[in-house]
């Protein structure tokens, strides 16, 4: 229900709390993997802290101030995108993603990506579409230049992540250029 095709074995649908044991699950599977660039992957640590997290989601998009999305694929749920930020006042909002390991390499991300920047831009009138990550996260640095995006700059010691604060890397895309 409310699926967008990624591919034939993939979509890109809502990730809710009711998906909070299929969430968890995945976690633990991808978590070597997802640990050294995501936060979240540090507080969902079983069922109870998934469904927190994925309620915390649910909540800001009832706010329409974020959203969470899950990709499944052959019907296993293996990464997801989603609005870490969503600022209808400011009309910028950042898209961030994730993948498990074994679904890698085929364009689901960039595919995923491009159906959030148009819903974004296109639907809510997004001006600003902004893509932040580690300097050394060339995978997603490579996603963010598949999109088009320019990077802008580096906030220093920004990020909190293993009790440590990284720089972080902006890379951004305007509607107008998106729209071009
Ligand atoms: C960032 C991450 C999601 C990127 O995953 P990905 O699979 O490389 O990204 P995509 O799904 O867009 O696929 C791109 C790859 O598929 C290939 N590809 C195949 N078909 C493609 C298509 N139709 N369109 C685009 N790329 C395609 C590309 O060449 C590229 O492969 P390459 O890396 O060997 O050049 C993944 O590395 C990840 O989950 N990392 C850990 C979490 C993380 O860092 N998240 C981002 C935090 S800022």
């Amino acid at each position: 229900m409310f699926a967008h095709p990624l591919a034939d074995d993939a979509e890109l649908r809502p990730l809710e709390p009711w998906h909070a044991e299929e969430f968890s699950a995945h976690a633990d599977r991808s978590r070597e993997h997802l640990a050294p660039w995501l936060p979240w992957v540090e507080v969902v640590n079983d069922a109870d802290s998934a469904r927190r997290w994925l309620q915390s989601y649910a909540d800001r998009q009832a706010r329409d101030e974020g959203r969470l999305y899950g990709i499944w694929v052959g019907g296993v749920l293996s990464g997801g995108t989603l609005f870490r930020v969503f600022d209808t006042r400011s009309r910028t909002c950042e898209v961030g993603v994730w993948l498990s390991p074994e679904a890698r390499g085929r364009g689901l991300i960039t595919t995923a990506a491009r159906h959030m920047i148009d819903w974004a831009v296109v639907e809510r009138g997004m001006t600003r579409v902004e893509w932040r990550t580690l300097p050394a996260n060339e995978a997603s640095k490579a996603v963010a230049r598949r999109l088009g995006m320019t990077r802008e700059g580096v906030l220093r010691a920004s990020f909190p992540l293993r009790g440590g604060l990284h720089d972080t890397e902006v890379w951004a895309l305007l509607a107008d250029e998106w729209t071009a």
